[in-house]
């Protein structure tokens, strides 16, 4: 995977890296996988696809929404705790988040950061280009002594551009329950290639959703006023945006469900009646029955024990974890296991 920069016009501080799904690719990969999720029973759709720049805003509500305490909760434990997160190193080391979006939360870590070192390389990846530079030009204005480098591209791509470029010590963060999108199986890889990407002195910030109360979490994934509906339909816009779709929005429903068997929020869009829509940019015409949905997102919840046994089947080791005094959400500092498979 080459990346290039795109052309400057910006701060020196500040450069942006494309590569990637986001450099060409996407409209291609968007409309494979479009294709091959609603032919697929059920019917389903990458949650990846949520986020196009309307995504991203709508997301930004979400985060503001009374129901949706994720936000608020990790942001005030970041805000306690994070002097201890950015601690270990005798030299500033290079910060890299996996999805970063707004990077609202993760100025607590930068700040703490710049306390500590004096300076600090920042590197934010996320596949939305739109809000990755955003934040990033408000960064590099609020800090004089921080540097950003974003890469508008998914982990796996960017991951690998990091550390061609990086060689000095890092400390990962993934925030937001982000992994919680994630099966299991699929976590475990997605940790294994980012354990595989990292060094004795790197360390991974890790912020999980705990396992609470149903209703609570049904709430936090269905507000009153209906943003997280506009967020899931998005998804449904997108298509009839990029693709020629002609998706009518309101013959379908948003629905978020917990099931206690497999420890997740659901998000569904169910099909309010029998319909056919047809999809030009993906070839394909799907057929919805009544009450038939589309799966867009799993949203997992965890326990202290779920967390660790996902560290050591990644050949990750805990070495701290904070927690907000409800017990609601868990942020986790892991190093690699030093008795790796
Ligand atoms: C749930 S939001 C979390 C944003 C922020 N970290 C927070 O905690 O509020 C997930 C973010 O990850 C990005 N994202 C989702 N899947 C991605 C992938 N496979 N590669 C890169 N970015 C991704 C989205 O664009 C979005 O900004």
């Amino acid at each position: 995977m080459r990346f290039e920069a795109a052309p400057p016009a910006r701060p020196r501080r500040l450069a942006i890296v494309e590569g990637g799904e986001s450099a060409g690719e996407a409209p291609d990969a968007f409309a494979l996988a479009v294709r091959s999720g609603l032919r697929s029973r059920p019917k389903t759709l990458p949650c990846r696809y949520f986020y196009d720049d309307q995504g991203s805003r709508l997301f930004e509500q979400i985060c503001d929404l009374p129901e949706y305490y994720l936000t608020r909760t990790e942001d005030a434990i970041l805000g306690e705790h994070a002097d201890a997160m950015v601690a270990g190193w005798l030299a500033d080391p290079v910060m890299v988040e996996l999805g970063s979006g707004s990077s609202s939360k993760t100025r607590r870590l930068i700040e703490a950061a710049l306390r500590a070192y004096g300076a600090l390389h920042y590197v934010p990846i996320d596949v939305s280009k739109t809000i990755l530079e955003e934040s990033a030009e408000g960064l590099v204005r609020a800090y004089p002594d921080l540097r950003v480098t974003g890469f508008a591209a998914n982990y796996r791509d960017a991951l690998a551009g990091v550390v061609e470029r990086f060689d000095r010590p890092k400390l990962f963060v993934f925030l937001g329950s982000s992994l919680g999108n994630y099966e299991a199986d699929e976590a475990v890889d997605l940790l294994s290639l980012l354990a595989s990407s990292m060094d004795p002195a790197d360390r991974l910030l890790l912020g999980t959703d705990l396992d609470k109360d149903p209703a609570a979490l049904e709430a936090a994934y269905d507000d009153a006023r209906g943003v997280t509906a506009r967020f899931n339909l998005n998804i449904l816009e997108r298509i009839n945006r990029e693709l020629g779709g002609r998706f009518d929005l309101g013959r379908f429903e948003h629905r978020a469900r917990y099931r206690a068997d497999l420890r997740r929020v659901e998000m569904h869009l169910v099909s309010r009646e029998a319909q056919e829509v047809a999809i030009p940019g993906a070839g394909l015409t799907t057929r919805f029955d009544e009450g038939e949905s589309i799966h867009t997102e799993n949203s997992h919840k965890y326990t202290p024990e779920m967390l660790r046994s996902l560290a050591d089947r990644s050949g990750f080791e805990e070495e701290a974890a904070w927690l907000d005094r409800r017990g609601l959400f868990r942020l986790q500092r892991w190093r690699l296991r030093s008795s790796r498979p």
